[in-house]
């Protein structure tokens, strides 16, 4: 067994890991950084519409009301000395990234252009076009192949993280598979930062890739890390039929309108105000009351973008103009597009404090994994890009000299032996006649089916019964391919037992959580319950295996709960 020793092991290598991989070699660390997938197909790269700039110069406005306008978007679950960090430090980032090399979309002018999104009160989000995510995912990968960064740290592309390595509750680094052969590792490390993205495939349809598993989330809970409101599951409102492919919220922040079957601009009703760039929550609410209403066709609604014109449509929203031409052959320019709510984005996560730090010594989470928690029961569009740069930032800043002086521990063969015991568990099962992708695909339509935007008890509670019976066909089907080289059957088997760990979190959350708020609607609770729910849900795995279910309250350091207006 190869033993791999680093200051510093992030484990996933898109936006936040990056960041945090940047920000720790620069600060003298011996960095390594390991990603399932080459680092530049990592999730952040559909990240399209933007990425909020608070306090920065006249196009992110005054920082402190981004601060408001998040902490209201996140019905006021969000943490707010934690909000306050993002409003704060977030403007700072992007002018980082800036000066990396993002080519940020900019006026007649010479400015940096902003465009409005949804629960914002006035326009503060920077853009590239609606490609914003790839191109910072892009400049922040040339950053690491500078050769003075790229020689001095280590990157596993393609290796595969099986589990934590946690001794006498510390966490000291990570097994891991070298994709291309097989075999697996242990890359020891005095700090160890999780910032694997979300889980959206535990939904179908989703926004998210094929790679957004929950593969972090789930390691930490086995390895008895907390995890934080996990019923809180983002609903984008403009999403694709079939596919899912997100359409973004920049085409409402150009001026896109939504319209039921009727042509009815139908967010009058439900947002008067902000109307379709009310807080996404809102959006994808209505949206779902109008299509349960029958003001539908086949299921969606209608984003409206004729009206901007080909010449901005082209210029600023060109991405979703291929996508819709390509996909479902439709010319914005001239028709009117389908969309429906789809699954987007987890806020809950790795519970960590203002610097990324989690409960258990030596492990950080930075990123959609974790939950700091900034966005609360909703987090507000392009938020997403800010919180991975910020936060992963913060948690090398923090992991750095926490490990000065700190030593590595041998690791038995045993850690490494028990993950080759479980790949061999599954390589010599046989198929048992079902597949791991036809589990995956049950797992993904009930769990839309039944904790999705709309919650009543008797569907989560079905629900739990479902994951109950997916777990059991999970234990016991094998995989078609036996072999060691780049085995993706395999990997997929892993990955969905991560999946089933995530969706029994969700589930468990979603049926405590007797209120609505943000995202988490509950038909039989239809109010938010300041009194009894302003707090979190944290679900912690016991050594025994069993679950412990905990509660910590939300912090709030300037701004009450009040009723939420859009
Ligand atoms: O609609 C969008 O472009 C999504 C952005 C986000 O989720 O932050």
């Amino acid at each position: 067994m190869a033993v791999y020793e680093h200051d510093v092991l992030v484990i996933g290598g898109g936006l936040a890991g990056m960041r945090a991989a940047l920000r720790a070699q620069e600060l003298g660390a011996d960095v390594a950084m390991v990603s399932k997938v080459h680092p530049v197909r990592s999730h952040s790269n559909a990240a399209q519409g933007g990425i909020n700039g608070p306090g920065l110069g006249e196009g992110g406005g005054p920082w402190e009301e981004h601060f408001f306008e998040t902490t209201k978007a996140s019905d006021y679950l969000g943490d707010q000395d934690a909000i306050e960090i993002l409003a704060r430090e977030g403007g700072k980032e992007v002018l980082q990234c800036e000066h990396w090399g993002v080519v940020f979309s900019r006026k007649d002018d010479g400015q940096m252009a902003v465009r409005r999104f949804g629960g914002m009160g006035k326009a503060r989000t920077f853009f590239v076009g609606a490609i914003t995510g790839q191109a910072i995912l892009h400049v922040l990968y040339e950053q690491l192949m500078k050769p003075a960064v790229h020689d001095a740290m280590r990157m596993y592309e393609e290796w595969f993280v099986t589990s934590l390595i946690v001794d006498e509750g510390v966490c000291r680094g990570a097994v891991a598979m070298n994709i291309r052969t097989g075999e697996l590792h242990a890359i020891t490390a005095k700090a160890t930062i999780i910032a694997t993205g979300g889980l959206g495939r535990v939904y179908e349809p989703s926004t998210n890739a094929l790679i957004c598993t929950g593969d972090g989330i789930a390691q930490a809970y086995r390895a008895g890390a907390p995890i934080m409101d996990m019923e809180m599951v983002q609903i984008h409102p403009t999403t694709l039929k079939g596919s899912g492919v997100l359409i973004t919220e920049g085409a409402r922040g150009e001026g896109a309108y939504l319209l039921n079957k009727d042509g009815e601009r139908f967010m009058e009703k439900y947002a008067p105000k902000m109307m379709e760039l009310a807080s996404r929550d809102v959006v994808s609410r209505a949206e779902q009351m109008e299509i349960d209403a029958g003001r539908a066709v086949d299921g969606c609604v209608y984003l409206d973008m004729r009206h901007l014109g080909e010449d901005v449509i082209k210029e600023k929203l060109e991405e979703i103009y291929e996508i819709a031409r390509d996909l479902v052959n439709i010319d914005i320019a001239k028709e009117l597009l389908p969309v429906l709510p789809g699954v987007h984005y987890i806020m809950g996560g790795v519970k960590t404090d203002i610097d990324g730090l989690t409960p258990m010594p030596g492990l950080y989470s930075a990123g959609e994994a974790a939950c700091v928690s900034v966005h609360g029961a909703n987090r507000v569009g392009a938020n997403s890009l800010l919180d991975t740069l910020v936060f992963g930032r913060r948690a090398a800043e923090h992991a750095v000299p926490w490990m000065q002086g700190k030593t590595f521990k041998p690791i038995p063969e045993s850690v490494v032996e028990n993950d080759r015991k479980m790949i061999r568990g599954i390589l010599d099962r046989p198929t048992n006649g079902d597949r791991v992708a036809k589990i995956r695909r049950d797992m993904g339509v009930s769990m839309s089916a039944n904790v999705g935007l709309f919650r009543s008890p008797d569907k989560l509670v079905a629900q739990q019964g479902e994951l109950k019976t997916l777990r059991e066909r999970y234990d016991k089907v094998g995989v078609e391919d036996k072999g060691s080289v780049f085995n993706t059957d395999l990997l997929f088997h892993i990955e969905l037992g991560y999946m089933l760990d995530c969706a029994d979190m969700i589930a468990t959350s979603a049926i405590e959580r007797k209120e609505s708020r943000g995202a988490h609607t509950r038909l039989d609770f239809p109010n938010r319950d300041d009194e009894n729910w302003l707090k979190h849900i944290v679900l912690t795995k016991q050594p025994d295996g069993s679950e412990k279910m905990t509660y910590i309250p939300v912090t709030i350091t300037e701004f009450q709960p009040e009723e939420r207006k859009y």
